[in-house]
Formats: C-alpha cells, sequence, structure tokens
C-alpha cells in the first residue's frame, strides 16, 4: 500500500463545515494539504477567503491561500442569507488573523501552478460551488492529467436543500457543475444522501469540547452555532456536509458508496441544479461518480474526534 501522503487542494466558501473539513484535512498526515483556494457560496469570495486565511491561522497551515471568481460562471451568484454562517460567513468564536497574505495569484492560478509543480497527481478537494474548478477545467487543460480525482460536497440524488430538487453548492453554480461532472476526472460526491446522515448531535458537541485544545474549543463553538441554526428549522443534529468529502478520502470503509451515472440540470425551470442520478443504469452510461450513500455516523464522529486531538500538540 503506498504510505505517501495524498496531495490534496482545498476548495471552498468557509462556512462553518468547509472549516471542520480543513480541519480534519490539517490534522491528517495522510493528506498533504499543497493550497486553499476561496469561491463565492456562502458567503462572498472576499468574506471567503478572510475565512480561509482565518482558519489556516487557526490549525497553523501554511500554505497558499487564493480567492477565486466573485460570481458563478454565467449566472448572478445567489446570495447565501446570512443567518446559516453569520454575516462574516463564519460566525461564532473569535479567530485568530490571519498568519499569511492571500497570493497575488487568482484562484484558478494558484490551482494550476500547484498542478504543474507537484511531482504527483493531485486531488481537489471541492466544498462549496464549482465555479473555480470549472474555470480550471476551461482554462487550463493542460493540467487536467495532474488531477487524481475530485472530491466534492454537492448535489443530492434523492433531494435538494435549496430547491425541491437542487442542493446549494450544485445551485449556485450549475454550468461549473455540469462542468465537472462531464470532465471524465474521477469524482467522488458526497452530496445530501450521506452528509445529512453525518449528523452532529448535542452530545458529539460536548464530546469534541472536551478534548480541550485550542482547535477543538473552536471547532465546537463552529458545530453548536451549526446545530442551532439546523435545530431551528427542524433537523435533530447538523449536518455536517463538508467534512465528508474529505473524509472519504482517507477512510472510505465508513462510507456506502455507489457507482451512478450523474447529470446535472442547468435549465429546468422545478429542477436547475439538480444532480440527476441513473440509479437503475437506465442510459447504460458508464458511472462518471462515486456517490457517497451512507456513512457509519457513530465512527464518523469518533475519527473527527481523533483527528481534532492531534491539534493537541501543536506548539
Ligand atoms: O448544501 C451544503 C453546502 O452548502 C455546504 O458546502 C455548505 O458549506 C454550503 O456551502
Ligand atoms: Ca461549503
Amino acid at each position: 500500500m503506498n504510505n505517501k501522503p495524498i496531495p490534496v487542494i482545498l476548495d471552498g466558501d468557509p462556512g462553518h463545515d468547509d472549516a471542520i473539513g480543513w480541519v480534519i484535512a490539517g490534522a491528517c498526515d495522510r493528506l498533504k494539504v499543497l493550497g486553499c483556494t476561496a469561491v463565492n457560496g456562502n458567503c462572498s469570495v472576499n468574506k471567503a477567503a478572510y475565512n480561509a486565511q482565518r482558519v489556516c491561522a487557526l490549525i497553523n497551515l501554511d500554505v497558499p491561500i487564493a480567492k477565486g471568481q466573485r460570481k458563478p460562471l454565467f449566472i448572478e451568484p445567489i446570495k447565501a442569507p446570512s443567518n446559516i454562517h453569520g454575516e462574516s460567513g463564519l460566525d461564532g468564536p473569535v479567530l485568530p488573523e490571519p498568519k499569511r497574505e492571500l497570493e497575488e495569484e487568482t484562484a484558478v492560478e494558484l490551482m494550476a501552478r500547484l498542478l504543474n509543480e507537484s511531482d504527483e497527481k493531485v486531488t481537489i478537494v471541492a466544498t462549496g460551488p464549482l465555479t473555480n474548478v470549472a474555470a480550471l477545467l476551461i482554462t487550463h487543460p493542460e493540467v487536467k492529467d495532474k488531477i487524481e480525482q475530485i472530491s466534492i460536497m454537492g448535489g443530492g440524488i434523492l433531494y435538494g436543500n435549496w430547491t425541491p430538487a437542487a442542493e446549494f453548492n450544485i445551485l449556485v453554480d450549475p454550468d461549473a457543475a455540469d462542468i465537472v461532472f462531464k470532465s471524465g476526472l474521477p469524482i467522488y460526491m458526497a452530496g445530501l444522501d450521506v452528509t445529512e446522515k453525518a449528523l452532529v448531535l448535542p452530545e458529539d458537541v460536548e464530546l469534541i469540547r472536551s478534548i480541550g485544545n485550542p482547535v477543538s474549543d473552536i471547532v465546537s463553538e463552529w458545530l453548536e452555532f451549526f446545530y442551532i441554526f439546523h435545530k431551528s428549522i427542524g433537523y435533530e443534529g447538523a449536518p455536517l456536509h463538508d467534512p465528508c468529502a474529505i473524509m472519504v478520502l482517507i477512510h472510505p470503509e465508513i462510507f456506502d458508496i455507489r457507482d451512478y451515472y450523474v447529470e446535472v440540470e442547468t435549465s429546468g425551470e422545478y429542477t436547475k441544479g439538480c444532480t440527476v442520478a441513473d440509479v437503475y443504469n437506465v442510459t447504460g452510461k458508464k458511472s462518471n461518480a462515486k456517490c457517497l450513500m451512507g456513512v457509519d455516523r457513530k465512527k464518523f464522529i469518533e475519527l473527527m474526534a481523533d483527528y481534532i486531538r492531534n491539534y493537541s500538540e501543536v506548539k
């Protein structure tokens, strides 16, 4: 078994759950984070970039961080309501100020540089709208063969969370998602089918809080913030959407993963942004995505806690 760490680029719209996914990635020695890129989604790309800097400062992740596209490829951005992640996009505990300036490069330029410079193929973990990733594939086709796979949080085979048919990340930029799903690159799709089973319950928040290091203190407050909002709209717990896209890379065994052919609806009046999975293979088309459909929730929480404990050694 190859014990070399998996090189990854983290692209997201932090966002509480993006931030927790990045905390896990930063603590796992089987992943080597090459860089982080911010995308418009939960909040403006400016806020997402600032939050990316602060999350990296919190976990002492000294990697290049770049700001991505201000808006989706072809359509106007959806303004995410501030009640989910707060006005800053990452409300709740006070976070450290950035320890590293943003790169002059755009997110796409940074991604292309990191891919070119890497000796090995790189995994892109995209936990926001896919605007940056699609823009990379369009403007830098020469780096496509340096991409090992794309692990996304996005979509939902059975239902949406922003419209009945569409999940937020896909709906914000369905054209970008369409480009990614048609790219031919291996895709892990952590859609709502799995992420809404990766629920954090109050006792799990206390488990994280009991770790008692500077990172667990912040993560438990993020979880509490996220839980309060989701409880208010009828959830039993906080769905840890984005960490699923990280956890599947390091612990695929805790997930129920199905190979499906998935297409993205880019224009339907009721279905725009829907990830349409051919569950019964009626098209006869070859699968283009490994879709996460279930998770061992308790194991997921235990593993998250174990990774966060690793920050206890942070000097
Ligand atoms: O629908 C859930 C997704 O939207 C998550 O990535 C969350 O961070 C928001 O971006
Ligand atoms: Ca996100």
